[in-house]
């Protein structure tokens, strides 16, 4: 009789907890999509790209947190992204790890003036047009659902997560079908001209 009341009592207490944990789980799922997006399915494997500098995304997007805008700046704004300036680098670098190797070779760079040569990771062909602005308003600006500080799940759309990445490398196809099957799912333009001007 005391035993089987033990065991109402211990599913008394673990139902709640039950319950909370897959609300827990449920809510987490929710929050790890992006909202009013299909995301675009497809990877992409390839050879890493090689930098003058390996420039480690990981220390500076996921660590430190600093946020993919603050040295892509031109993404919101036009097609391109833009590769931030030494002199960026330099407001943190002139004082931040001066001991490092690599950081000794971007500190030459910077008193020769010039910039590092990166080499470009993506790159469609020429006869395609693309533009972040777009995509960046679309799925950030006017979705009102996504703090701008979530902005590097929408980048990962595109580039895969590159915050969590040593050195940044291709992860997804980027080929017309890829482009394609996302305006189909989130109602982007399917008309050649779109994206071949
Ligand atoms: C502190 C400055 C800085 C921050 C913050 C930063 N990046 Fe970069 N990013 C760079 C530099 C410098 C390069 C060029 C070197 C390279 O390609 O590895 C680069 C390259 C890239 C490339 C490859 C460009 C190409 O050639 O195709 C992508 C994609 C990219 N960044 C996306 C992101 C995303 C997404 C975030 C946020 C998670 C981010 N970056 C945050 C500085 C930064
Ligand atoms: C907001 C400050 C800030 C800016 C801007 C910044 N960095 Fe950094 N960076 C850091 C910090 C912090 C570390 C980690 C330093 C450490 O490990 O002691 C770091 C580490 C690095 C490292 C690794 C050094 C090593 O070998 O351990 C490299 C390479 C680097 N940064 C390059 C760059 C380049 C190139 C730019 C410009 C595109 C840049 N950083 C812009 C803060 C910054
Ligand atoms: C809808 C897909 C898509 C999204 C979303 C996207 N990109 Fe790109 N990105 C591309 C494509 C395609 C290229 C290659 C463009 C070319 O070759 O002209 C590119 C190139 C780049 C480059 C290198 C050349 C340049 O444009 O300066 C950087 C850096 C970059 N993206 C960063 C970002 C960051 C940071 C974000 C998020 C704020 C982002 N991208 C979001 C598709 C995307
Ligand atoms: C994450 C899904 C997604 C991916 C991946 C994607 N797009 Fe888009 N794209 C959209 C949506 C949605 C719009 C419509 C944005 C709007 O007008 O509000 C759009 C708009 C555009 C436009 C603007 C057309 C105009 O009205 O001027 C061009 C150009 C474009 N995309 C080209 C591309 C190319 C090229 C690729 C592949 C390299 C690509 N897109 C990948 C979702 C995507
Ligand atoms: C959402 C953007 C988008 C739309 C819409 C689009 N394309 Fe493309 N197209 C691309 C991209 C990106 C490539 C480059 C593929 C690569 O580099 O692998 C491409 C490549 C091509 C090529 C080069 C040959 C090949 O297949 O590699 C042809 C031809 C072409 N497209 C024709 C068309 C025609 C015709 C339409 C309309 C039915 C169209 N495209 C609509 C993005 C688009």
């Amino acid at each position: 009789m005391n035993a089987g009341r033990g065991i109402v009592w211990s599913w008394a207490l673990f139902l709640p907890l039950a319950v909370f944990l897959l609300l827990m789980m449920s809510s987490a799922q929710v929050y790890a999509e992006v909202p009013n997006a299909v995301p675009p399915k497809g990877d992409h494997k390839g050879e890493d790209v090689p930098q003058p500098i390996e420039f480690p995304h990981d220390i500076h997007a996921k660590i430190n947190e600093i946020n993919c805008m603050y040295c892509h700046t031109y993404a919101r704004r036009s097609k391109v992204a833009g590769i931030p300036p030494t002199s960026k680098c330099m407001g943190c670098h002139s004082v931040i790890a001066t001991d490092k190797p690599r950081i000794q070779k971007l500190t030459e760079y910077w008193e020769k003036r010039e910039p590092p040569p990166w080499n470009k990771v993506h790159d469609v062909p020429d006869y395609v047009h693309f533009t972040h602005e777009k995509h960046l308003k679309r799925f950030v600006f006017d979705n009102e659902e996504l703090p701008v500080e979530r902005v590097s799940e929408v980048c990962a759309f595109c580039h895969g997560e590159v915050k969590n990445m040593t050195v940044a490398h291709k992860v997804k196809p980027l080929t017309m079908g890829f482009c394609v099957r996302c305006h189909e799912a989130n109602k982007g333009p399917s008309d050649c001209w779109k994206c071949h001007k």
